[in-house]
């Protein structure tokens, strides 16, 4: 069986009609959301314990552990799917969004179902203009059928979907923003824990998830969580939307199982290199996550392989900075948001680490300091190496600032700027020197060094 065989979500992709409510329970759709109405909700959050699902958000935790920090007997818990979807190099969430906008509706009436919510929320990227419309019509058109709003289906469940226009924040796709977002306040991180399961919108429980997390859910409900926990791997169930970018011959997204490596990915479904070129360098997941060379394109792109690997944690990025993430955990990278850029032997290195951290210093939202400052000055360091103005020291200095902010922050967003950064400069190192080594930078005269 090819790797296209096998569909969960993206079966009806590219089919113009796919997006109509008739077309969808043409085949079989809704079914799932009308027997969910009728079966408990602790037997729908055992098939999702069961089924081994992850968050496809970006850190990939398991879906049914989080669904159990609820605490029991809450009166009001909100269900809010988190289709912010800015993180560069992403955009499998709008294809899920365009193509398949009832998968999602009929994935949060499980949900809604089995956490028991009365009130869920779409929150929507505010750039997504072509694909708002269509997510608030499909939601028109369950209301219209009585699958949504009062006795959904003719059961005694209530379900509310009201879908929320952001403005244009990467920061407000971080959960805890979402929320105060969501709430009309600025969109800034909130310190966890409490964890929005416990206390998140207006104080109360609220399960965050993402686009392809909740669409997955009928498919678990109509094979079993075991059937999808057989399709992945390890610790992984299910299988994995990625959007592929970058310098290959057919870039777009792709569901595919975990087990895909990456050098299938660029050779087998995406057509391989354009112009016939050497792979440089690969982002696996959007571009917080730190980049791999060719020589670590062999590994599954999964969540656990990707990210357990000691090679890279024995290395030293310069005196006294380890290539260290995640609190002496070692890590190679992560399967992040399924966003994978692919860039080929002609890419500036060191110009597309500055694409990189000047993105997070423009979006860092600036309530703590490490990141505020950090990333402001990652972003002018940087620049500077890349316009031949680089100092000696810089490539040091660059890596004690990302030192800095790893970790010392309130949201992940830091993180997120340092772990990609100390990556660069320990796979790319040469390029950084070099450019240094070329730079016009010319001291400017002092007394102390006219003197000498
Ligand atoms: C800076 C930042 C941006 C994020 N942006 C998104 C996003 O656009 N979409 C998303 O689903 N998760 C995003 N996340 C992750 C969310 O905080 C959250 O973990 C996720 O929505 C949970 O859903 P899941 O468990 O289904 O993955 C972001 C996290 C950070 C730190
Ligand atoms: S880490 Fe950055 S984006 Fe996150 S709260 Fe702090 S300043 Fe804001």
């Amino acid at each position: 069986m090819g790797y296209f065989d096998v569909k969960i979500i993206s079966e009806h992709f590219d089919v113009p009609e796919a997006k109509s409510l008739d077309y969808y329970e043409s085949k079989g759709g809704y079914r799932m959301a009308r027997q969910a109405t009728k079966t408990a909700p602790a037997e729908i959050h055992a098939e999702v314990k069961k089924s081994n699902l992850r968050g496809r958000g970006g850190a990939g935790f398991p879906t049914g552990i989080k669904w159990g920090f609820v605490p029991k007997d809450s009166e009001t818990v909100y269900l809010v799917v988190n289709a912010d979807e800015s993180e560069p190099g992403t955009f499998k969430d709008r294809h899920i969004l365009f193509w398949n906008p009832h998968a999602l509706i009929e994935g949060m009436i499980v949900a809604a179902r089995s956490l028991g919510v009365r009130s869920a929320y779409i929150y929507i990227r505010g750039e997504m203009l072509r694909e708002a419309p269509i997510v608030q019509d499909a939601i028109d058109q369950a209301y219209a059928k009585g699958y949504l709003g009062e006795r959904c289906f003719g059961s005694d469940m209530h379900l509310d979907i009201t879908l929320y226009r952001g403005a244009g924040a990467y920061i407000c796709g971080e959960e805890t923003a979402l929320l105060s977002s969501l709430e009309g306040g600025r969109g800034w991180p909130r310190l966890k824990p409490p964890f929005p399961a416990v206390k998140g919108l207006w104080g109360k429980p609220t399960i965050v998830n993402n686009v392809e997390t909740i669409a997955n859910l009928p498919w678990i409900l109509e094979h079993g969580g075991q059937a999808f926990a057989d399709l992945g791997v390890g610790r992984s169930g299910g299988l994995r939307v990625v959007s592929v970018g970058g310098h290959i011959n057919k870039p777009g997204v792709y569901e595919l199982p975990l087990t895909v490596t990456g050098n299938q990915l660029i050779e087998e479904v995406c057509g391989g290199m354009r112009g016939g070129r050497k792979v440089k360098a690969v982002i696996p997941g959007g571009v917080s996550m730190p980049v791999l060379t060719p020589g670590e394109l062999d590994v599954p792109f999964e969540f656990d392989a990707l990210q357990t690997d000691e090679r890279i944690a024995e290395v030293e990025v310069s005196p006294g900075v380890a290539f260290d993430l995640g609190g002496g955990k070692t890590l190679r990278t992560m399967a992040g948001s399924g966003g994978v850029i692919v860039m080929d032997e002609q890419t500036d290195m060191v110009s597309a680490a500055w694409r990189i951290v000047h993105f997070f210093a423009e979006e860092s939202c600036g309530q703590c300091t490490p990141c505020r400052e950090g990333t402001g000055w990652l972003a002018a360091v940087v620049k500077r190496i890349d316009q031949k103005q680089g100092r000696p020291g810089d490539v040091d200095l660059v890596a004690s600032i990302a030192d800095g902010i790893a970790g010392n922050t309130i949201c992940a967003l830091g993180d997120a700027a340092a772990w990609p950064t100390l990556a660069f400069l320990t796979k790319y190192r040469g390029e950084f020197e070099a450019k240094i080594k070329s730079s016009n930078y010319k001291p400017r005269a002092t007394r102390e060094n006219k003197a000498s």
